[in-house]
């Protein structure tokens, strides 16, 4: 494929080339949970010449809060923030996809009174600051199943073009899927088939609102984690199964979440085949796979088109260079030095925090 030229969706959106901003949280909202300016300005520049702009991860309810001044979409009182969001992107043409996400067991405990820490199960994440969280009762599956769809409705009636379920990073949706979070009884645990349950009826239910709003245009994309290195936890023939359901769906497209675009597995060091190979292999075309992870030149570019996805999406680089598609189709150098211009404040002052993902760039003030 040659990633500079358009991309036709199924549905027939298209998409002016085959690159998305990665979605990146931005610390940046307002304390209501709405937009802020600079989070405004932040989308404003980046939407220009990419094809599609990912937000940031949107919490679908309260509990779904997973960090400070994370943009809230729980409700009618965030749709004037979810608009100025959406034109902030169709500013540039690019096309407009809400992440929508839910931080389960993940939350950063303390963030606001009586904060309630829910999760498939009661099972502590092996990372220092989480807490132990509640199991949501069946009932409460079902209503967390209800704020994803209700915001994804939300952001059909704020004229987004899409919505990206947040399946990935060890969230809610991944919580579900794991043996290692997921230890329920009801019909979302149990074997694989029952932990694909919940991600299952979050699509089908997202589906049915298109239907309900006649939106056949709205594009619903799926981003995943292939795999987890707790014990147990989820190995890459548990997502190649997962994908295989997943891509039986009328959905969009699939969005990969690998720190390295080219990353072989992390379960099973002796095998070198590339992440990318084995889950393209079991698409097998039905839907277009995107992928994402360090791709921060022209070479990887090439090496990432060549390699078989469908689509890319950009992080780091278009933090320190908005205009990053435009130079790596001019073959130049995106500029690799973050700015308090293009960046939100807090953005600005955590990025500092990204340790070696931040190799090869720049601060101003270095
Ligand atoms: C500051 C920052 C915030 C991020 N927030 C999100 C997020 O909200 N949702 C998500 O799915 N991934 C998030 N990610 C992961 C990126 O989407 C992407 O997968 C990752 O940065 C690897 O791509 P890159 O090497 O091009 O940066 C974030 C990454 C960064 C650097």
């Amino acid at each position: 494929m040659n990633p500079y030229e358009p991309y036709k969706f199924k549905n027939g959106v298209i998409m002016r080339n085959h690159f998305a901003l990665a979605p990146m949280t931005t610390y940046s909202s307002n304390d209501d949970l709405t937009l802020s300016d600079e989070e405004e300005n932040y989308y404003h520049l980046r939407s220009k010449n990419i094809g599609m702009v990912i937000t940031a991860a949107a919490a679908v309810s309260k509990n779904a809060q997973a960090f400070d001044h994370q943009i809230s979409v729980r409700d009618e009182r965030y749709y004037d923030s979810m608009k100025r969001l959406r034109k902030a992107i169709k500013s540039g043409g690019a096309l407009s996809v809400l992440q929508i996400h839910h931080g389960g067991r993940m939350n950063v405990p303390n963030m606001y009174p009586n904060q309630d820490i829910v999760a498939p199960s009661a099972v502590k994440a092996d990372r220092e600051y989480t807490i132990t969280p509640r199991a949501l009762k069946t009932s409460e599956v079902y209503d967390t199943i209800d704020d994803f769809v209700n915001a994804s409705k939300l952001a059909m009636k704020a004229g987004f073009d899409g919505v990206e379920i947040h399946g990935a990073n060890t969230y809610l949706l991944q919580q579900f899927f794991s043996p290692h979070s997921n230890q329920r009884d009801d019909e979302f645990g149990g074997n694989l088939q029952k932990r694909m349950f919940f991600a299952k009826k979050i699509v089908e239910g997202i589906l049915q609102a298109k239907e309900e709003l006649n939106k056949p245009n709205f594009i619903v994309g799926y981003r995943f984690s292939p795999e987890e290195l707790e014990n147990p936890g989820i190995t890459i023939n548990d997502t190649l199964q997962f994908v295989d359901v997943l891509a039986d769906y009328p959905i969009d497209y699939l969005h990969v979440s690998l720190g390295k675009f080219n990353q072989t597995p992390i379960r099973d060091e002796k095998d070198r085949e590339p992440l990318a190979t084995k889950l393209l292999r079991m698409i097998d075309g039905r839907l277009p796979l995107m992928g994402v992870g360090g791709i921060s030149t022209k070479e990887d570019v090439e090496a990432a088109s060549e390699l078989g996805y469908d689509l890319l999406s950009v992080g780091m680089v278009a933090l320190a260079d908005p205009d990053v598609v435009l130079k790596f189709q001019l073959d130049e150098r995106p500029n690799n030095v973050f700015t308090h211009k293009t960046l939100p404040e807090p953005l600005y002052t955590r990025l500092h925090r990204y340790g070696s993902r931040l190799v090869g760039y720049h601060f101003e003030e270095e």
